[in-house]
């Protein structure tokens, strides 16, 4: 089984649209292992997109990543990596397609609303700089 991490950018917490996106996840049957709502230090954001520093969005993102409470979640199901980012649509709301995430909700692509892991190794870097491993709960899931 596979696992992914995803957040919820802050401007998803404000427009009130965490229920949608956890919803969207819940009726395809993907299971939620932890899920957290919290504010961003710097630091973390530093090192979540750190392979993005100096690029010319990097301080916008971190500063709006950092600008208001965030909800954090690993979730678990069969290719669950490709899965979500395929419920989120494309990273550029402008090219997500209609029936996603972002192609509903989402206008520009540094508040895109969501973050999801794109491979088993940054699931791995990634999930570590928001959860402990004694947050993660496993259970059974009727499907
Ligand atoms: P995310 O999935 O969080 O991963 C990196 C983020 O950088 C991305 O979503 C966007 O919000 C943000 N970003 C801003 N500008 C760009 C860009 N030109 N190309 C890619 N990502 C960008």
């Amino acid at each position: 089984m596979e696992r992914t991490f995803v957040f919820l950018k802050p401007n998803a917490v404000r427009r009130g649209l965490i229920g949608e996106i956890i919803k969207r996840f819940e009726q395809r049957g993907i299971k939620i292992i932890a899920l957290k709502m919290m504010w961003l230090t710097e630091e973390q954001a530093e090192r979540l997109y750190e392979m993005h520093k100096g690029k010319s969005f990097y301080e916008e993102l971190v500063e709006f990543v950092t600008s208001g409470p965030v909800v954090a979640m690993i979730l678990e199901a069969p290719r669950v990596i490709e899965m979500v980012r395929h419920i989120i649509g494309n990273t550029d709301p402008l090219k997500a397609e209609a029936g996603t995430v972002r192609g509903e909700f989402a206008l520009t692509i540094t508040k895109n609303l969501i973050h999801a892991s794109d491979s088993k190794e940054n699931f791995e870097r990634e999930s570590r700089i928001f959860f402990e491993d004694t947050e993660k709960v496993d259970y059974y899931l009727d499907v």
